[in-house]
């Protein structure tokens, strides 16, 4: 599927998007630099009512959210960030597998940004999204269901 929006709009997205996958537990944002990876998980942080503070993980590697699921449970929310990670090892040292088990058993929901650090530890059913900008406000979001 395709998005595009800019920060006026990005809610709509949001929305869509979660309206979408909201079955999937792993996603992962490919992006560059600024693309607006943390923004995006940011916003959908909010349209599931987070009350954590939301920020970038690129120093704590992962931080942890709240939400209550469709069932009104407790649920977690793994907001990660590789690009510091070395290798598949040093991710699996830093706990993104852990991260990932839990996501897969469905008891939590990953977010992971620069997941090209340690693909291999990507589990399928997972939705891999894709944003670039063409400039500095608009932003085209290209996602895809990864099966196994
Ligand atoms: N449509 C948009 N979506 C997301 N970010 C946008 C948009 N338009 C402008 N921006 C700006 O682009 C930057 C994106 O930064 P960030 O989300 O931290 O990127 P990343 O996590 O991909 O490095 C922010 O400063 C944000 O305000
Ligand atoms: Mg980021």
């Amino acid at each position: 599927m395709d998005f595009h929006y800019t920060l006026e709009n990005i809610d709509q997205a949001v929305s869509d998007f979660w309206n979408h996958y909201l079955d999937y537990h792993l996603f992962a944002f490919h992006g560059d630099m600024g693309a607006g990876k943390t923004t995006f998980i940011h916003k959908l942080c909010d349209h599931l009512l987070v009350q954590d503070a939301v920020s970038s993980p690129t120093f704590a590697l992962i931080n942890e959210y709240h939400f209550k699921s469709r069932s009104n449970e407790d649920r977690l929310i793994y907001h990660m960030d590789w690009y510091r990670l070395k290798d598949t090892s040093e991710a699996i040292n830093a706990g993104m597998e852990d991260c990932i088990d839990q996501a897969m058993a469905g008891k939590a929901i990953c977010f992971i940004e620069w997941p090209q650090k340690a693909e291999e530890l990507l589990r399928k059913p997972y939705v891999n999204i894709y944003i670039e900008s063409p400039d500095e406000l608009n932003r085209v979001m290209t996602t895809e269901i990864i099966t196994g």
